[in-house]
C-alpha cells in the first residue's frame, strides 16, 4: 500500500530522441494510497506501458518513480511487491487450479493452513470454489483469466495491484459481476489499485478517479462526475459518453456564442477571448426539449431517433450542425418538424483548438 509517483517519466521503446514518437510522453503525477484508478483510452495509447513502468517490467526511457517516496526506478518486479493480472493470463498448466492461487502465497512463505484458508476465501469470492481440484491445463480462456485475477487478489499484503484490461476475454454478463467482487475484495483494504481498460463504462463502474489517455499523453484525470460535466477537450467529450458530446462552431459576440438569429448564453467567460469563432459543447443529456422561449433555447429540425431501451435519441439539425438530444424511454416522441431545445448556459462549454475555454 503505496502512494505511487512519476517523476518526468517518458517512454521510448525505440530511444529516439524526438519526443513527439514516444510511447509515453514525459508525466509526472501521484497516484494516491488506497485509491483505485482506471487507465482509459483507445489501444497504443500507452496505457500498458504506464503499468509495466509501475511493475518494473519496463524501466523508462527518462524519469523516476517512488514508492512512498521512496525511488523505485532500478528495482526489479520481484521486490516492488505489486500483484499483477496480465491481459493474456499465464497459467502454470501443471499445476490445478487451487495451487495456481496458492502460488504468490507460496512463493511468500505463507503457512500451509493460512494458503489453503485465504486460497478457499479468494475461490468462493471469484466463484470457482468447484473447480478447484481440476487441472489448470482443462480450463477455458475465461476460466483461465479468472484464476489470473484471483492470484492477483490473493495477497492483501501488496503496494500496489495492477490489472490491465483483466476482463476482456470475460463474457458481458460475467464482466458485470467479476467487477462488483474485484471491487468488494479491495473495498476497505488500503491498497492502490491502477486498473487498465479501453473500455469508458468499465472504467466509470470501477474506479474513484479516470486517467483519460491519447496518443502517449494523459489528457485528463478526475473522477467520473468530473470527466462527464466538464470535459477539459472535444477529445475527452468524445471519448466519455454515449453518444459523444455535442459540438457546434458559433461567432463570439460581446461575450455570447452567436450562431444563425441566436445569442447563447454559455458557462465560460468570453469577454477576454480574442478568437472571432471558437467551439462549443454540451453533453446530449443536458438538453432539454421545451414549449416556451427563453434563454438558450433554439427552434432544430428534428428528423429521426434512436432508441436505446432505456433511453431514447433525438437526432436533430441546426445550423448545419447534428445534435443529439438525449430523452427518458418515458417522453413522447413529437412528429419529425421543428422543435424547441434549450442548451443549459452552465452546460454550454467553449473550446478552442479542441480545450477547454474557461
Ligand atoms: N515492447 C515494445 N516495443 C516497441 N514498441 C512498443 C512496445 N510495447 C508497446 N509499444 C508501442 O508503444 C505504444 C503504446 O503501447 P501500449 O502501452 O501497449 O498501449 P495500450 O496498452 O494503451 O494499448 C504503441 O504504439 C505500441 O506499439
Ligand atoms: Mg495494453
Amino acid at each position: 500500500m503505496s502512494k505511487i509517483t512519476f517523476t518526468d517519466i517518458g517512454q521510448s521503446y525505440d530511444k529516439s530522441p524526438n519526443q513527439d514518437t514516444w510511447a509515453l510522453k514525459p508525466i509526472s503525477m501521484t497516484l494516491e494510497t488506497g485509491k483505485s484508478y482506471a487507465l482509459v483510452g483507445p489501444s497504443g495509447c500507452g496505457k500498458t506501458t504506464i503499468l509495466n513502468i509501475i511493475s518494473g517490467i519496463v524501466t523508462p526511457f527518462q524519469g523516476s518513480v517512488s514508492f512512498d517516496d521512496v525511488d523505485i526506478t532500478k528495482l526489479p518486479t520481484a521486490k516492488r511487491n505489486v500483484a499483477l493480472v496480465f491481459q493474456f493470463p499465464t497459467i502454470y498448466k501443471s499445476m490445478t487450479v487451487e495451487e495456481n492461487l496458492a502460488f504468490p502465497l507460496v512463493c511468500r512463505k505463507w503457512e500451509a493452513a493460512k494458503i489453503k484458508s485465504r486460497v478457499g476465501e479468494i475461490a468462493e469470492q471469484i466463484g470457482i470454489s468447484h473447480k478447484l481440484n481440476r487441472s489448470a491445463n482443462k480450463l477455458g480462456a475465461d476460466e483461465k483469466q479468472l484464476i489470473s485475477l484471483g492470484r492477483g487478489l490473493v495477497r492483501d499484503d501488496v503496494t500496489a495491484l495492477l490489472m490491465d484490461e483483466p476482463l476482456t476475454v470475460i463474457d458481458p454478463q460475467l464482466k458485470f459481476e467479476l467487477r462488483k467482487k474485484i471491487k468488494q475484495i479491495i473495498a476497505g483494504k488500503d491498497i492502490t489499485v491502477v486498473y487498465v481498460t479501453h473500455d469508458q463504462y468499465e472504467a466509470m463502474t470501477f474506479a474513484d478517479e479516470l486517467l483519460v489517455m491519447s496518443l502517449g499523453k494523459l489528457v485528463q484525470r478526475g473522477t467520473p462526475e468530473d470527466l462527464f460535466e466538464r470535459p477539459n477537450s472535444k477529445y475527452v467529450g468524445n471519448f466519455i459518453g454515449s453518444p459523444a458530446m455535442n459540438f457546434f462552431k458559433a461567432e463570439v459576440v460581446d461575450g455570447f456564442a452567436k450562431i444563425g438569429d441566436y445569442t447563447l448564453a454559455v458557462s465560460a467567460d468570453l469577454k477576454k477571448q480574442s478568437d472571432r469563432y471558437l467551439e462549443f459543447g454540451i453533453r446530449p443529456e443536458h438538453i432539454e426539449v421545451h414549449d416556451g422561449t427563453g434563454e438558450n433555447i433554439i427552434t432544430a429540425d428534428f428528423y429521426s431517433h434512436d432508441d436505446l431501451g432505456s433511453t431514447r435519441i433525438l437526432n436533430c439539425r441546426f445550423g448545419g450542425e447534428i445534435i443529439k438530444v438525449k430523452v427518458a424511454r418515458s417522453f413522447q416522441i413529437p412528429e419529425h418538424g421543428r422543435i424547441n431545445i434549450k442548451l443549459p448556459k452552465k452546460n454550454l462549454l467553449a473550446y478552442r483548438e479542441g480545450l477547454q475555454v474557461l
